[in-house]
């Protein structure tokens, strides 16, 4: 078991930057390497550390649908609408789709409101994600009627998130939002994808 020193000069055992690393490195990414499959075991273990993640009063009421195979991950991208910011751009193109993807799912029978419990979820699968050469996108834009038809999900469950994983291809860069205060993400001629974060001191209030 790990000791943790209550001494204040030395480092804490859990000291380090790989948080801020990995967060940083965590972009909405929405074009893949399809040639790159996602085994169930790397699926699985990403939902592990869902598993291992809080849940308000413990109720655990999430459920996961894993794929990673070509049918099942047409059926479920046809479900999903993308970068609703960038008009011209429908999503992307046979060859740069997702290779797998997690559905985070309510079971109704454990709880009737998820509360965060979905997105703290998917943040954690994010995260092992990127940490395994991977990354996504969250996407909450489904067509849940479709994807329930499609997949055969029974009424108990109710769809809160679409995690579309895969081999990122594309350049993601963070900037900060400008005076004009526009946070929409947009693309360069170059198709790298620029993301506007609000400054630090813009979102923590002087009160
Ligand atoms: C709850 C949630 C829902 C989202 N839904 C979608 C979606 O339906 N489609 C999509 O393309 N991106 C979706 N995104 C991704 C956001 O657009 C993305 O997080 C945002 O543009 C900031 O980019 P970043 O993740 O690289 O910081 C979603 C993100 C979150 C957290």
């Amino acid at each position: 078991m790990l000791k943790l020193d209550r001494g204040e000069k030395s480092a804490h055992p859990l000291e380090g930057k790989l948080l801020r690393d990995l967060i940083l490195k965590n972009r909405s990414y929405r074009r893949f390497n399809q040639k790159y499959p996602i085994d169930l075991s790397t699926l699985r273990e990403l939902v592990d550390l869902a598993r291992h993640s809080p849940s308000g009063s413990n109720l655990q009421p999430l459920k996961y649908i894993l794929s990673n195979v070509p049918g099942k991950n047409a059926d479920i991208f046809s479900c999903l609408s993308w970068a609703g910011y960038l008009k011209d751009w429908p999503g992307p193109v046979e060859g740069e789709r997702p290779t797998g993807y997690i559905i985070i799912l309510g079971d109704t029978t454990i709880r009737k409101s998820l509360g965060v419990d979905p997105g703290i979820a998917a943040q954690s699968i994010m995260l092992g994600a990127v940490e395994r050469g991977l990354g996504g996108c969250i996407i909450a834009s489904i067509d849940k009627e479709k994807l329930r038809k499609d997949l055969q999900i029974a009424d108990r469950y109710e769809i809160s998130l679409a995690l579309a994983l895969g081999r990122p291809i594309e350049l993601v860069q963070l900037e900060e939002v400008g005076p004009d205060n526009d946070i929409k993400y947009w693309r360069d001629e170059y198709n790298v994808h620029h993301v506007p974060k609000r400054a630090l001191d813009d979102i923590i209030l002087d009160i």
